[in-house]
């Protein structure tokens, strides 16, 4: 993958195979500038690799579906269903209350999704803050907002860019406690991290050094998508 700046080329990532599986956490680390959010941002499909392709899926038995080529609405789909997103610095809608902001992505019915958001405020520790506007808290608060508002849509992957970046001991064990339970859920959880507690907390961990990725732990079987035909 490669940016394209001011008539330059900035070459990212090469030869990057990943693969994320349901039940397990799977860390990524890799120095400042390494390409770790790049990465999380094509795996996400926030934007589409200028080489490679992602998989989807692939759960039961099924082989997983090749995104290339899908429209941006089918891909904006793909993301509200199937993906929970914590970006690294939380995007949260400024004018809007954390409550709000959780809930405004959800798909179902209005009450049913403010009494999922305020669980999931309950479940990140900020029962009490459901009212503040993203100004009106901290980084780690925000932060906590941020991975409520991911996982609103009951997501089966959770793609997560430094979770823990702001946060106190307390709080971190909090986050990791819920990232177990998501990955026991038989959920797939990856999160970009800085932190050697959240790696070694990991049952995957994959590093990003010069474009390439090296992996310890658990290794994942190749996959091979379905073809056009089969859909
Ligand atoms: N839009 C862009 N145009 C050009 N270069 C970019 C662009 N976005 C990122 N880069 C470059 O790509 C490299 C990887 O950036 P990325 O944000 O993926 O790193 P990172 O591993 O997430 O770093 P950090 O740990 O600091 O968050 C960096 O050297 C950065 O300068
Ligand atoms: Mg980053």
């Amino acid at each position: 993958m490669s940016y394209a700046l001011r008539g330059r080329r900035v070459d990212v990532l090469r030869e990057v195979d990943l693969c994320v599986r349901g039940g397990e956490v799977t860390a990524l680390v890799g120095h400042s500038g390494s390409g770790k959010t790049t990465l999380l941002h094509i795996l996400g499909l926030l934007t589409p690799p200028d080489n490679g392709r992602v998989l989807v899926g692939g759960t039961e038995g099924t082989r997983p579906m090749d995104t290339s080529g899908l429209s941006d609405g089918a891909l904006a789909d793909l993301r509200r269903n199937r993906l929970g997103f914590v970006f690294q610095s939380y995007n949260l809608l400024p004018q809007h209350s954390a409550l709000r902001n959780v809930v405004l992505p959800f798909l179902g019915g209005r009450g049913e999704g403010e009494e999922r958001a305020r669980t999931l405020l309950a479940r990140v520790g900020l029962a009490e803050r459901a009212d503040h506007l993203p100004s009106e808290l901290s980084g780690g608060e925000q932060q906590r907002v941020a991975l409520a508002r991911a996982l609103v849509n009951d997501p089966p992957v959770v793609l997560a860019d430094e979770p823990t970046g702001n946060l106190d001991a307390e709080s971190e064990d909090l986050l990791l406690g819920l990232f177990r339970d998501l990955a026991d859920e038989g959920r797939a959880v990856l999160l970009v991290t800085h932190n050697p507690t959240v790696t070694a907390f990991a049952d995957v961990v994959h590093r990003l050094e010069k474009g390439a990725l090296s992996s310890s732990g658990r290794q994942a079987d190749p996959v091979e998508p379905e073809t056009e035909s089969e859909r």
